[in-house]
């Protein structure tokens, strides 16, 4: 079998799981397309997985309580696993809401492997942007169990990035995020 070392070697890089937690509208799915394309420009190899292309398919049969949030969060750590073991840095963006969520997360990937970022916005912040018009609906009563109005989110305590989306800008964001990430999937 050909292992992970020998198939990060082919790629040229080492392959990390980047995870990023934050609230609907934090601006998760954005910041990493926007990294996703500076490190496909530098000759990385990446997969960004969110909701978009999860909870549509693999994770469709799930909803949104925590029961269902700590499957969808635990399906896709152990897809990450496959990805990191094919030598392919993985790029995750989910609420996964709460301190336990992620460290299952995090115990699942490894702690050397997992690079944690914090998508920093207030509620207030998140809900005026309201992106898809999600937070209207559950103020509406229409949505239950929407984080940060019926379901909680949990700040993270150590997160390797602090990414304060309220004050700095895409490319501001972008090059934090990557001075941090270079480090770790550089291949010597
Ligand atoms: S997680 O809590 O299980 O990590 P995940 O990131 O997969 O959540 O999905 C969040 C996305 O699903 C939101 O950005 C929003 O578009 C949509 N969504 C639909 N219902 C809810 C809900 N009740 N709470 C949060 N997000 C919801």
């Amino acid at each position: 079998m050909i292992n992970r070392e020998e198939k990060e070697k082919l790629l040229n890089q080492k392959s990390v799981v980047i995870w990023m937690t934050g609230l609907s509208g934090s601006g998760k799915t954005t910041l990493a397309e926007s990294i996703e394309k500076e490190l496909f420009s530098k000759g990385y190899f990446v997969q960004l997985l969110d909701g978009d292309n999860v909870r549509s398919g693999v994770n469709k049969n799930l909803g949104f309580s925590e029961q269902d949030r700590e499957e969808n969060i635990r399906r896709i750590a152990e897809i990450s696993v496959l990805f990191i073991n094919s030598g392919v840095i993985c790029l995750n963006c989910f609420i996964s809401p709460t301190q336990k969520i992620r460290q299952m997360a995090r115990d699942i990937i490894g702690s050397e492997n997992f690079i944690e970022i914090f998508l920093n916005a207030t509620l207030e912040i998140c809900e005026k942007r309201d992106v898809k018009g999600f937070y209207k609906k559950a103020r509406e009563g229409y949505i239950s169990n929407f984080t940060g109005i019926e379901s909680p989110y949990e700040i993270p305590v150590n997160p390797d990035l602090d990414i304060n989306t309220e004050t700095l800008s895409i490319e501001e964001a972008t090059e934090k995020c990557m001075a941090v990430i270079l480090q770790r999937v550089k291949h010597f």
